[in-house]
């Protein structure tokens, strides 16, 4: 299976960070959160990555791509750990990318792929957030795919005074934490939304959904909205993610992201918990 990451918005809510570099190029503790994306899609089994990209994107492909002098530095100056991190990002996996002229939206996106895509099902990865859990994000939703042949996405219970930021699913549950989709709504205001059960950035979709985001007209912000043409597609499936999805996008939930992840490193963990006992103290 084909995975496609769109990272050509604007990243609007985190200016000015992103006037000038992609929000998916910003790093999460150690490591830029696009490539936490290309790691999980690699875990899940795939190996063949479009990147839908715009301007000011190009840091996202020196990233992924090799570079001759670092290597060379690294390698006389005898940092053999160093040197592997570099090339490991390197040979992750087989990236393309591909251009989104206008900035016209998460569904506009991914129209963008059709070419790249074929007929197949693919997965789709927002490249702007991160998912933590026992088993990859993506994993699960190509084994629900698998099971009942048709689109699947990943869900998240947000709280109900949330729910006007997400994609938000009505749906009737099959088997444990599996829904079959009834209605999905953009961003609906909270006494409207029909539940909780909000959509988390994850996807494996069925290549009909190009024709469905064709006939889609603009919705909510003037945008080709994804969710308006999954609500156009025969039969669609939500998972309750086992894990944790992060939201890079919006700069607190960034911020506590890089804490969460730094915490996972023996050798930052002690420091920063001293660090923020202090801070506590002062700020009490
Ligand atoms: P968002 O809606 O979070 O991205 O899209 P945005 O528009 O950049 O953010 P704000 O609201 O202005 O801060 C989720 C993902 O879809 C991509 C973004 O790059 C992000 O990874 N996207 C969004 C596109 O590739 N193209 C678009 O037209 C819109």
């Amino acid at each position: 299976m084909k995975a496609v990451i769109p990272a050509a918005g604007f990243g609007t809510r985190f200016l000015p960070a992103t006037k000038a570099q992609p929000k998916e190029m910003l790093p999460v503790y150690d490591k830029p959160t696009i490539q936490y994306v290309i790691e999980e899609a690699v875990a899940s089994g795939i190996d063949d990555i479009l990147i839908v990209t715009g301007r000011n994107k190009r840091s996202i492909e020196d990233h992924f791509d090799k570079s001759f002098e670092l290597e060379q530095t690294l390698q006389s100056a005898g940092k053999d750990d160093r040197l592997k991190q570099v090339r490991e990002i390197t040979d992750l996996a087989d990236i393309c990318y591909v251009r989104q002229k206008e900035q016209k939206g998460l569904g506009d996106a991914i129209y963008c792929a059709k070419k790249h895509i074929g007929g197949e099902a693919f997965a789709v990865l927002l490249g702007d957030s991160i998912t933590k859990g026992p088993t990859p994000c993506t994993k699960q939703l190509i084994d629900v795919y698998e099971k009942y042949g048709a689109s699947a996405i990943s869900l998240e219970e947000v709280p109900k005074e949330k729910v006007e930021r997400y994609g938000i699913i009505k749906g009737r549950e099959v088997e444990k934490d599996i829904y079959k989709i009834e209605k999905l709504v953009e961003k609906p205001l909270s006494h409207q939304a029909p539940s909780n059960l909000a959509i988390m950035g994850r996807y494996v979709l069925t290549p009909d959904i190009f024709d469905k985001i064709d006939e889609t007209e603009p919705g909510v912000g003037g945008e080709i909205q994804l969710t308006d043409a999954l609500q156009k597609l025969d039969s669609i499936y939500g998972v309750t993610f086992e894990g944790k999805t992060y939201d890079i996008g919006n700069r607190l939930e960034w911020l506590k992201t890089s804490i969460e992840f730094a915490m996972d490193d023996d050798d930052s963990k002690d420091d920063l918990i001293e660090y923020m006992r202090e801070i506590i103290i002062e700020n009490e």
